[in-house]
């Protein structure tokens, strides 16, 4: 590693305030939004939102807005795992490794992301050059169909697998009967639940300002982020874990999840909101139909992906938005289906896919079955084989060794909000 770019950044905290708050809603950081009027009855509420985030902050955490009552933004990305799915299952499908819905059996194939830092990601675009050429970059969901995070905010309460409302129509009738709906009429006017489109509209609005004002999505307040203040040494396993994940020669993952602070003293997000297609094995758990795949950004239904020509659209298939690794080691089980349920089994899975594949790929009996079997033949090429560390095949020496993986798993361990001195709980 180059100890240059890791000297403890004078300054660093406040430079990352305000960087921080320039992309933010200007009344986060500003004061100007106001606080919501004094005569509120609520019991926990962030300080310093906007009325707007404030209000979205309780509908973050409203089960009544869902078909049964019992389901909330707030019940698949729990604070605890970092924002994630709690993966705490309900019903009869104990065996299945996805949040189920509010009626408690439907489920869906893709696990519950973290939705901590966010507020720092974009639209999809294909940057630096045309859909041909460009990186595609942005977009929410692990595929990208969603252009903000109002627009991704109205999906889970129509979303038969998830809060499961019949229409926009039933949302706002159960938001009337909230005990918030006197402060929504206040700030929305006091008619604003005679238009439900419009209601909606500012439902998905104030979950947006919640999601990029809050502190709490964009905490800062790892390990690691001590270390870049200059506040604590790693351990040397983290240290060694740190200069593989950096090294293009062996784990290269910094390449996708950047790990240093930017050039404009932002602190690394550990995600460049790129996609890759890494070639995860399936999840059979999930994806129990053998005829069917899920394909990632080609399949996006957006006009943008659904306007490119076959082959360009084509060459997408199989590629899923990068996450931030910011909180991973709260996390239960990793990639977009979940196939993995330890950091360990994720870096192993990076340093052997090509050396010795058959250990991830078994088909729906447990047997070695083809590489890349969660993507249809067709789509097989555009697994990435190119870059570190997949470019290697069977007999080569693996990029990471079992020492090696260990050091880079301590390391993701340190990427935890919330460390006050002592090491946190990772699921290593
Ligand atoms: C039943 C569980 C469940 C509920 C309820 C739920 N989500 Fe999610 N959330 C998920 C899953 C699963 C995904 C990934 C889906 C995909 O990529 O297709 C996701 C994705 C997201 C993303 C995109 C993350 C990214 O990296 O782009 C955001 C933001 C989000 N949810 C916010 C919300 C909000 C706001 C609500 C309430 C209105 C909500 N979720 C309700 C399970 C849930
Ligand atoms: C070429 C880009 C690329 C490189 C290099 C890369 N990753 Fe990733 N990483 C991704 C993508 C894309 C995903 C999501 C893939 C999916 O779910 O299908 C991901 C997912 C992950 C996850 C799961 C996170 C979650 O929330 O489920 C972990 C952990 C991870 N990467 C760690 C690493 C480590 C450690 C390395 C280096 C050994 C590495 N990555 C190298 C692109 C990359």
């Amino acid at each position: 590693m180059n100890p240059a770019l890791f000297r403890p950044p004078l300054g660093a905290t406040l430079r990352m305030i305000l960087v921080a708050c320039t992309s933010l809603v200007v009344s986060a950081c500003g004061g100007g939004g106001g606080a919501p009027s004094g005569s509120s009855s609520s019991t926990t509420q962030s300080v310093g939102l906007s009325a707007a985030a404030a209000l979205g902050e309780k509908i973050f955490k409203d089960t009544s807005l869902s078909l049964n009552g019992n389901q909330a933004c707030a019940s698949c990305h729990v604070a605890e795992r970092g924002h994630a799915g709690p993966l705490q299952f309900v019903g009869p499908n104990t065996d299945i490794p996805t949040e189920p819905g509010s009626d408690g059996v439907s489920v869906g194939g893709r696990m519950s992301p973290s939705i901590r830092y966010l507020v720092f990601n974009k639209p999809f675009r294909f940057e630096d050059g045309t859909a041909a050429t460009g990186t595609p970059t942005g977009g929410f969901f692990w595929d990208g169909r969603a252009a903000s995070l109002s627009d991704q905010g109205k999906a889970p309460f129509l979303n038969p697998k998830e809060m499961a409302n019949a229409d926009v129509a039933t949302v706002i009738t159960k938001l009337a009967a909230a005990t918030y709906a006197s402060e929504f009429k206040a700030l929305y006017g006091q008619a604003i639940f005679d238009n439900p489109d419009a209601a909606f509209e500012r439902v998905a609005l104030a979950l947006q300002a919640f999601e990029k004002e809050s502190p709490e999505f964009a905490r800062f307040s790892s390990k690691y982020d001590a270390f870049l203040r200059g506040q604590t040494g790693l351990s040397g396993s983290e240290l060694r874990g740190l200069a593989l994940f950096n090294s293009s020669i062996k784990g290269n993952c910094a390449a996708c999840h950047p790990s240093a602070i930017g050039k404009d003293g932002s602190f690394p997000l550990f995600t460049d909101f790129s996609y890759d297609a890494l070639g995860v094995p399936r999840n059979w758990k999930v994806a129990t139909d053998p005829t069917q795949f899920d394909l990632g950004l080609c399949d996006n239904g957006t006009d943008a992906i659904n306007a490119l020509d076959a082959s360009t659209k084509a060459a997408l298939c199989g590629k899923f938005k990068v996450p931030s690794l910011r909180n991973a080691g709260l996390r239960k089980a990793f990639f977009h289906n979940g196939r993995f349920t330890s950091l360990t089994d994720v870096v192993t899975f990076y340093a052997q896919r090509d050396i010795d594949p058959d250990q991830f790929y078994l088909d729906a009996n447990g047997q070695p079955d083809v590489k890349f079997n969660d993507l249809p033949l067709a789509y097989r090429g555009n697994v990435n084989t190119t870059e570190g560390p997949y470019n290697r095949g069977p007999g080569d020496s693996p990029a990471l060794n079992a020492a090696e993986i260990a050091d880079v798993v301590n390391f993701l361990c340190t990427l935890t909000d919330g460390w006050s001195g002592s090491d946190l709980a990772c699921q290593r």
